[in-house]
């Protein structure tokens, strides 16, 4: 069971982690009750807001009025915007200002922003005098449906993305979908294409709201991106709660994203961003299952559509290194003895591993995307 605030005026996931369980909270214009949940999970130590160049000057004034509402009193650190802020140059200055601080293990990191604030801030709160409490306030979608849940925290290194890290659990997350009316478009795009992903490989019901509702979504109708985000959070809450550290199941949330990762790396001139990268993988993906026998061409083709109708990428356009491509996915941190294991999709809510799947098969699909 995991205990949540009295009164509180959205709805609740909880991540059910045995001692470590949290609470999702979800709601429109909910940022005023922040202060009231950190001292209902934290206690009344002091904040470490950490948000990014962005997110910061729209709404860190609205958290710390919420804040000192409770007496809580607020450290703010800014750090720039964008995934180059996921490296140890960045993490020491935050300490930095930690250390000038004085903070300690009764103090509350509060992450502020999208998944690069959130991975940060999370890496920083599980190293800093080993482990202060840290929530998680995510401002992108993708950081709401998917990045804020679960305890992947980390950093990159030269050597490779998000390798220096830890699995540290949040305190509670807090979203307010209000304040993804001032979220870019096509940041928006990247979470529906994890939103996306959670519906193909667990939940049907999820897919077809998505394609009913893809007008109210994409203008930001508020009850339905609540309803949105719940049901993402509850996927992936699931998910998480079996395989806390990815030894087996967790591994589907991978669906669209060996492929899409190489197109990350190999493509990277291309800027494509992670969800339209993410939204390429399963579209090979699907093409792949269908090729394999394993999923009905119709199924293959709605997901194709709905990716579309999010304005998604469904093709790379142009020439596609298809050597490239397959050598840099079979140099993914997750192939194990040279075979890589493909999450596809068995129907819409359902999906499978598979590793049987010949060199000839996969070049097909990522020559597909054409
Ligand atoms: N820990 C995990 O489990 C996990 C899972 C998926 C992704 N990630 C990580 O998440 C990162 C990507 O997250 P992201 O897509 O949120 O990127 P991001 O944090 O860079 O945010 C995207 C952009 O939107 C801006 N922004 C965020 N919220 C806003 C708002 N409400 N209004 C206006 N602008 C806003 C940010 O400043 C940034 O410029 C990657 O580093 C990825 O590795 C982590
Ligand atoms: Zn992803």
């Amino acid at each position: 069971m995991v205990d949540t605030l009295v009164g509180f005026r959205g709805q609740t996931v909880p991540v059910e982690l045995g001692e470590r369980s949290y609470p999702i909270y979800i709601g429109g214009d909910i940022l005023p009750d922040l202060g009231r949940a950190l001292a209902c999970h934290c206690g009344q130590g002091r904040a470490v807001l950490i948000t990014d160049a962005n997110v910061g000057p729209l709404y860190a004034s609205a958290v710390v009025d919420s804040l000192t509402g409770v007496d809580i009193k607020t450290l703010m650190v800014t750090a720039p915007a964008g995934e180059s802020s996921k490296r140890l140059a960045v993490v020491e200055t935050v300490y930095e200002q930690l250390f000038d601080f004085a903070a300690e293990r009764s103090d509350t990191v509060v992450a502020l922003g999208g998944g690069v604030v959130g991975d940060l801030a999370g890496f920083v709160a599980a190293t800093f005098k080993r482990g202060l409490k840290y929530v998680q306030v995510p401002t992108s979608l993708l950081a709401m449906v998917d990045s804020s849940i679960g305890g992947k925290t980390g950093i990159n290194h030269p050597r490779g993305k998000n390798m220096i890290g830890a699995f540290y659990q949040p305190r509670m997350v807090f979203a307010d979908t209000a304040v993804l009316r001032t979220l870019p478009d096509r940041e928006l795009g990247c979470g529906l294409a994890e939103s996306v992903k959670h519906a193909v490989i667990q939940d049907n019901e999820f897919f077809a709201m998505l394609e009913e509702h893809a007008g109210a979504i994409l203008s930001r109708q508020q009850d339905v991106l609540v309803d949105l985000v719940v049901r993402n959070c509850r996927i992936k809450a699931e998910v998480v709660a079996t395989d806390e550290r990815e030894s087996g199941l967790r591994g589907i949330l991978n669906f669209g994203h060996t492929i899409g990762h190489a197109i990350e790396t190999v493509l990277a001139g291309r800027d494509h961003h992670h969800g339209e990268a993410v939204a390429l993988g399963m579209v090979a993906a699907a093409r792949l299952a269908r090729q394999h026998g394993l999923l009905r061409p119709e199924y293959a083709e709605r997901i194709e559509s709905l990716l579309r109708t999010f304005r998604l990428p469904t093709a790379l356009g142009g020439d596609v290194p298809v050597d490239k491509l397959y050598t840099a996915m079979m140099q993914d941190k997750k192939v194990k003895a040279g075979r890589i294991n493909f999450v596809l999709p068995t129907s819409i809510g359902s999906c499978c591993f598979v590793n049987d799947l010949t060199e000839a098969e996969i070049r097909a699909a990522i020559l597909s995307l054409q």
